[in-house]
């Protein structure tokens, strides 16, 4: 936070160096011990975060408001249908109003230029709270849970297993900032945008592509994978379903990686991309991360406004 008059803006994992990213995930270990030791930590006290939505959303609105509560601030949900957006007012001019108000703003959002858009004109942080190319927050969580159960970052392995989506592409960059050693495996046509894999390569990453799922999970310390049909994608159900045929987390793919820790940024749709057993079974840290949605958005929110 250098230059005091503009905002940092945290619309994908990249916007932050790999030392602040670092930072971020240890204030996150510090507030997750916060928290379970009953310690007072209201490090925002009397301020307001506003809190966009054009998608669904439990994790993320759930976990932002409640640790602006623990923070001693103050959480506002905006329904895009709820506030003038949804009626015609233009994003810029929703941006500059919300700026007048609160403190920062977290949008999900459908198209990732919106968040742009919203950064562009807002005087205040943006937070990317998921749009259709990005899901940073996700990544945080995802890091400081992979760094619980594995010790480290270093020396890990992860395989993305399904589809190339906003999920996997943040997961992508935070990986090749924290020195995660990634595979990705997908269907063809599914794949990680390449200009995302070029900017994890920028970052110093060199994650592996592959449309072979068991290439990918073989021996790796972490499995990963998310919804073959993410929101606004439903028309596409039917192709997606048979496309996507053979990337199923399963008790059958797990014995290539026996040892694996299975992640999933939920909502999961047992039966399609993970299996009700894997979901409930010992490999499984997915409300772990759940979890750390938490503690990580606490810590990127209290470093953004400090
Ligand atoms: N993982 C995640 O962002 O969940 P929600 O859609 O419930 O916020
Ligand atoms: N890829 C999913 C993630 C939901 C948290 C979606 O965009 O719908």
């Amino acid at each position: 936070n250098t230059d005091d008059t503009q905002p940092r803006h945290f619309l994908d994992v990249d916007d932050l160096s790999e030392a602040e990213l670092f930072a971020v995930l240890d204030r996150a270990d510090e507030y997750k011990r916060a928290v379970e030791n009953g310690e007072d930590h209201a490090d925002l006290s009397g301020q307001t975060l506003g809190m966009l939505f054009q998608k669904a959303s439990t994790r993320t609105r759930v976990s932002f408001e409640t640790g602006m509560t623990q923070l001693g601030g103050h959480a506002i949900f905006l329904g895009e249908d709820d506030i003038q957006l949804g009626r015609g007012e233009p994003l810029k001019d929703t941006s500059r109003a919300l700026s007048r108000y609160v403190d920062a703003v977290m949008a999900r959002v459908f198209k990732h230029e919106n968040v742009e858009v919203l950064a562009e004109y807002s005087s205040v942080p943006i937070v990317n709270g998921l749009t259709d190319d990005a899901h940073p927050c996700q990544t945080l969580a995802d890091l400081q849970t992979i760094r619980e159960h594995e010790g480290d970052l270093e020396d890990v392995s992860a395989a993305w297993i399904g589809d190339g989506n906003n999920v996997a592409q943040s997961f992508a960059l935070g990986c090749a900032l924290t020195g995660v050693d990634l595979t990705i495996a997908t269907p063809e046509g599914y794949e990680v945008d390449d200009a995302v894999l070029e900017r994890a390569r920028d970052l110093g990453g060199d994650p592996t592509t592959t449309t072979d799922p068991i290439e990918a999970a073989t021996d790796a310390d972490v499995i990963y994978t998310d919804v073959w049909i993410s929101m606004g994608q439903e028309d596409e159900r039917d192709v997606r379903m048979n496309d996507f045929e053979g990337f199923q987390v399963s008790a059958d793919l797990l014995e290539h990686a026996p040892d694996a820790s299975v992640m999933h940024c939920l909502p999961a749709h047992r039966g399609e991309e993970i299996t009700d057993d894997v979901v409930e079974g010992d490999q499984s840290i997915v409300f772990d991360q759940a979890e750390n949605r938490l503690h990580a958005q606490k810590a990127l929110l209290s470093w953004l406004l400090e």
